[in-house]
């Protein structure tokens, strides 16, 4: 097979979507840009003095790696420049970054989380970037309001991010199907790799932090004992593992089913993920893939954000496993 590159495959779907245009094509050409530039950066992050912490706490109240900050600057820097944009959210930025009148300005808002699991670089372990596109509401002009881009999942019009592990992969969707590319790095090019990824209906690997057990209600006992105990069509028991990167346990349960969790619990009562910039973008990945993504009582991509940083739990993966955990809830709350 001849190989594909992500642009050729971008153009190819610009030509078959009437609506797309040059500019949200060379959006995402940016921001593939970036990736490949914070790929660089990560490849070499044992060599140049920018593995561990920056001192700081961001707004999440999390240490700020160097490389978080490092990524953010790069995200920041191009994606202002490219022209298709009018404002951003950055996970490590309390505010919305609107873009400077300096430079041109286009229709769309991005809202990313520049690295993903960063307390995993010090030990050599998968990261990634995970992005959200949204269009800003027709017939609004002038400077972006926050009510623009508090805007629930379902009206994304793109997804996906970019895992720097053994390679680097892109995985995106702009709502027809799931394509990931693999980073070639000697063409520097990203090569379709994985066309229409396709998450299995049920699947044999659950992904959670159990160390947070003592402080989870019963419900959510239960939705665990639940996966301890079911078994997979072909009556093998499930297996728990957990990379602590939400992009990389991500990435496993697109590739073999199965499915992520992060429940709330007594010291997050909203749950711990991010709902603009780490839970809807892989939502609407899931659901492009044949997935789910719930918040244990209903779809995560209709959950209105009140801010920018809300938080939300998430229970994401094959459909018939996320089903299951709706279940348990809803007969729990029944009771
Ligand atoms: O961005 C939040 C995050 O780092 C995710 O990547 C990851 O899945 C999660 O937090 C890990 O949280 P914990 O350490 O509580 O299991
Ligand atoms: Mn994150």
């Amino acid at each position: 097979m001849a190989d594909i590159t992500v642009t050729e495959h971008l153009l190819l779907h610009q030509k078959r979507t009437p609506q797309a245009t040059g500019q949200f094509t060379g959006l995402l050409y940016d921001l593939i840009l970036s990736g490949k530039s914070i790929s660089r950066r990560i490849n070499k992050a044992g060599l140049l003095d920018i593995l561990g912490g920056t001192g700081e706490v961001n707004v999440q109240g999390e240490n700020v790696q160097k490389m978080d900050a490092i990524a953010n600057r790069i995200m920041l820097y191009r994606m202002e420049r490219c022209g298709a944009l009018c404002a951003m959210s950055s996970e490590e930025e309390a505010e919305l970054v609107r873009v400077s009148p300096e430079f041109p300005r286009g229709d769309y808002i991005l809202v990313f989380d520049p690295l993903d699991g960063s307390t995993n670089i010090d030990v050599n372990i998968n990261v990634g970037t995970i992005f959200s596109i949204l269009r800003r509401p027709e017939g609004h002009t002038g400077e972006v309001t926050l009510e623009e881009v508090l805007q629930p999942g379902c009206r994304q019009v793109a997804a996906g991010y970019i895992l720097y592990g053994p390679s680097t992969m892109l995985v995106l969707s702009t709502g027809q199907g799931v394509h990931g590319f693999t980073l070639d790095p000697g063409v520097g090019e990203f090569l379709l790799s994985h066309p229409n990824m396709r998450i299995p209906e049920q699947g044999h690997i659950y992904s959670v932090n159990e160390g947070n057990w003592k402080n989870w209600d019963e419900p959510t006992r239960d939705v665990l004992q639940w996966f301890h105990n079911c078994e997979t069509p072909d009556g093998t028991s499930y297996s728990s593992r957990y990379v602590g990167a939400l992009v990389a346990d991500f990435h496993r349960t697109l590739i073999y089913g199965g499915i992520y969790l992060y429940p709330p619990d007594r010291k997050k009562p909203q749950g711990k993920l991010r709902l603009m910039c780490e839970a809807n973008p892989l939502a609407f990945l899931a659901e492009q893939a044949g997935g789910k993504a719930s918040d244990g009582a209903g779809r995560i991509l209709e959950k209105q954000p009140d801010r920018l940083h809300a938080r939300t739990p998430l229970f994401i993966g094959s459909a018939k496993d996320v089903e299951a955990v709706e279940r348990i809830y809803a007969r729990c709350a029944q009771a």
